[in-house]
């Protein structure tokens, strides 16, 4: 079963696409997916997390550093890159199994002969600081080649430029790059050590760029290493030195050892996350793929940065954490590596102040989080997102101002947490200090009506953004209730348990509304339900009352392929079209409150009404249709996430806006959909239940499990489920198939519990 990404031939129109195809990352930083001699205009990319920089009135975006890989070969005076020479045969490769990328391009050259340049190069999973890599070159006639190399320093940016006082030094052999970044100044350095034991290095004096010239022998293979190290002011106090005492360090190891300890790191991540597909293998490379993407964006080592929506694949979106990262992407660290899981949860509890300022700025209470999240917490997004392609004019959208249900999608992801690994500390280090004041900002936001004597929640927009200002959105509605019901259990858990620091922590909160309003706004909180007679229901008050235009026609009125659905005149807010899934995401988010039926009856309504105008839209059709049994109506729609990043079939551009990149939380979405949709996993914080939905096709399904502090094997087959634990497990989980009571399961063992229903 393969490994390995690879395009077999040089195409320009694919340069950008590959940039994100290709990618490798460490969680520290990203590496576009391009070529040793592309610069910035090919979007060439080191995005480095959690460090913003504004540049003048534009937006807030994430710093790319200088480029320390930058190569480029010159042949006998001519230059040899592939925008400038047309290869006679290339090679893109990426093996996302130890995440090391590798390209292999042969020219032709006038006399007859070939040359061929390789690369390969892996962001270092064991140093976070580290870019290494090793190329070679080698002709079929005797020439004279130059080999430029060095710290391109000149980068891309979407709203820069970002990096000032560019400065360029020789420290000992290492060439150094030192600039600030112009916001906050914070230092960026780079080193870049090349070791070649052949030609004659000459570098120019005050750029950052070396010449080895020499004259190749036919037939003979000429091999060098560059090892690249990146550091800024956000990590140590002196990054100039770290980064030369580091990549000096990386340089006396070698880049077998390196190699080693990166190849390593990556086969214990994969024992801990890699999911077996029997029987199609299109599906598995797809979910393998989406698994590799989330694993070279995960902080590991940072409690201080989420991820982006769009990964570390560039500044799209601002580089800003949307909800994605908790409704998409914690799944999966939930189920695979809880201390990333923790990581990403302790991020929304360091930018509590910048939710407590955008709450205080709208005039409500509480912790009202930021739509688009950077460093702070304050709200990246800006009040007028996307352009009138008929006017030109910025038109205003209501994500920043009305997207409320945040709040509560990081009140969910706190308590996912807790439920999942058993860490209380997470409650006691600020956790509870989060979900209380979102549940204040949710009482402050809710309006009482007292005709029909129940709190409602108006004037937000759900995930449906081409809905905006809408009143009682199920999906918003019923997340607030999850937020005042967990506000209530935190207070007493802490109670309970740790009672000091409870009344430490909720002395703080004895002015305002605490716990006995939110108990009464609970009591009297409308969600909206199931329609008796036909099971549906409504998205929001009124939707039902909006023009059933059916997806075909409304795509048929579209003037511009560009032009916005939603807004204030968009073709679809006046209708029952919905960007992305709303009402049946809420039916997967709290999937044991509903019957078969009225997920089924929801999902029929609302599919062909759902445009999946966003990448987080299908996976949560392939989920519910899992959950009812029908995953052959799912498997498309997981499919389709899946192969996002593979595909590269999304938007690119609007206008000469770049907007691509890697899809996160798509790739969360897939692994959700495979996991806990066909297999049916679903952890209730005791009990591991299995429910297994598996498409036609699959002949099995095998995967390892992290629960508290515990990992084993799952093997889901159309006849049986076998969970087989290690001799150091704990023995503290429950194992139920298809609603049957739990079994434990020994040490070193293996349970097998028969399917006793058809799984489909
Ligand atoms: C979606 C949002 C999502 C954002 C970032 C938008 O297109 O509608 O739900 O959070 O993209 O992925």
């Amino acid at each position: 079963m393969s490994w390995a990404v690879r395009d077999s031939c040089f195409d320009k129109q694919l340069v950008t696409t590959n940039g994100n195809k290709y990618m490798l990352g460490n969680g520290y930083m990203g590496y576009r997916g391009t070529l040793e001699e592309f610069g910035k205009s090919e979007l060439v990319a080191v995005t480095l997390a959690g460090l913003y920089d504004k540049a003048g009135e534009k937006w807030r975006e994430p710093v790319n550093a200088p480029n320390g890989l930058w190569t480029k070969i010159v042949c006998n005076g001519q230059p040899l890159s592939v925008h400038e020479h047309e290869p006679s045969s290339h090679v893109q490769k990426l093996n996302i199994r130890s995440a090391i990328h590798h390209r292999s391009t042969e020219y032709g050259m006038t006399d007859g002969g070939t040359l061929t340049f390789t690369a390969d190069r892996f962001v270092s999973q064991d140093n976070l600081h580290l870019l290494v890599s090793k190329c070679s070159i080698r002709s079929t006639q005797d020439c004279q080649i130059v080999i430029e190399t060095g710290i391109d320093v000149d980068v891309w940016d979407i709203n820069g430029p970002h990096l000032y006082g560019q400065k360029v030094q020789l420290q000992g052999d290492a060439l150094l790059s030192s600039s600030t970044s112009g916001e906050l100044n914070i230092p960026v350095v780079v080193a870049e050590k090349a070791v070649f034991n052949f030609g004659e290095q000459q570098l120019d004096e005050g750029t950052a760029i070396r010449r080895i010239s020499f004259e190749a022998r036919a037939g003979e293979t000429y091999e060098w290493f560059k090892y690249v190290t990146v550091y800024t002011g956000l990590d140590v106090s002196g990054p100039e030195s770290e980064a030369v005492k580091s990549v000096h360090a990386a340089e006396t190891l070698g880049y077998d050892e390196l190699l080693k300890a990166h190849r390593q790191l990556w086969e214990e991540r994969w024992s801990l996350s890699d999911v077996m597909i029997e029987g199609d293998e299109d599906a598995q490379f797809a979910l393998r793929y989406s698994i590799y993407q989330l694993l070279i964006i995960a902080p590991t080592a940072s409690e201080k940065v989420s991820i982006p929506a769009r990964g570390l694949s560039g500044q799209v979106y601002k580089g800003a954490v949307f909800w994605d990262t908790e409704m998409f992407m914690l799944p999966f660290f939930l189920h695979t590596d809880p201390k990333v899981a923790r990581n990403l949860m302790m991020y929304r509890i360091h930018t509590l102040d910048g939710a407590r300022r955008k709450a205080a700025e709208y005039g409500f209470l509480g912790a009202f989080y930021a739509w688009e999240s950077q460093d702070t917490g304050d709200d990246a997004c800006t009040l007028f997102n996307v352009n009138d392609v008929f006017t030109g004019r910025p038109m205003r959208t209501y994500f920043r101002d009305k997207q409320v249900h945040i709040s509560g999608d990081v009140v969910h992801g706190i308590w996912k947490y807790v439920q999942f690994t058993g860490d209380e500390s997470l409650l006691t280090s600020g956790g509870a200090e989060v979900i209380w004041e979102c549940a204040r900002f949710f009482y402050s936001y809710a309006y009482y009506n007292p005709v029909k004597e129940r709190f409602e929640i108006l004037d937000v927009t759900g995930p449906d953004e081409y809905h905006e200002r809408v009143n009682n959105n199920a999906f918003t509605n019923a997340l607030v209730k999850e937020t005042l019901e967990i506000a209530l259990r935190t207070a007493e858990l802490l109670q309970d348990k740790y009672p000091e620091v409870y009344s430490q922590l909720s002395s703080v909160f004895s002015e305002g509304p605490f716990l006995t309003e939110f108990k009464a706004m609970l009591d009297r909180f409308y969600v909206p339900q199931p329609d008796p007679a036909s099971l549906l229901i409504e998205q929001f008050d009124r939707y039902f009352t909006l023009e059933d235009v059916g997806l075909p026609e409304l795509k048929y009125r579209v003037l511009n392929k560009n032009e916005y659905l939603g807004g204030g005149n968009g073709l679809a807010t006046t209708t029952t079209i919905l960007k992305q899934a709303d009402v049946v995401l809420m039916l997967n988010l709290f999937k044991h409150s509903f019957t078969k039926e009225v997920k089924q009856a929801n999902w029929e309504f609302y599919e062909p009404r759902t445009e999946h105008g966003s990448s987080l839209s299908p996976c949560i059709y392939a989920l519910v249709a899992a959950d009812i049994g029908s995953p052959d109506w799912g498997y498309p729609y997981f499919m389709r996430t899946a192969t996002v990043d593979l595909t590269g079939e999304s938007k690119q551009y609007v206008g000469d806006l770049y907007i691509g990149g890697t899809h996160p939380a798509a790739n969360g979405g897939a692994w959700m959909a495979a996991v806990l949709g066909f297999t049916g996993l679903d952890y209730d914080g005791g009990t591991v239940h299995i429910k297994p939905s598996l498409p036609k096709h699959w002949q099995s399904v095998e995967l390892p499990v992290t629960l508290r502090g515990d990992t084993f094997k799952l093997r889901i087959s159309k006849d049986e489920v076998t969970v087989t634990t290690a001799a150091d497990y704990s023995e503290s989980l429950l194992f139920s198939v298809q609603g049957r009571e739990g079994k434990s399961c020994a040490a070193g063992e293996s349970l097998r519990l028969a399917l006793t229903e058809t799984t489909v």
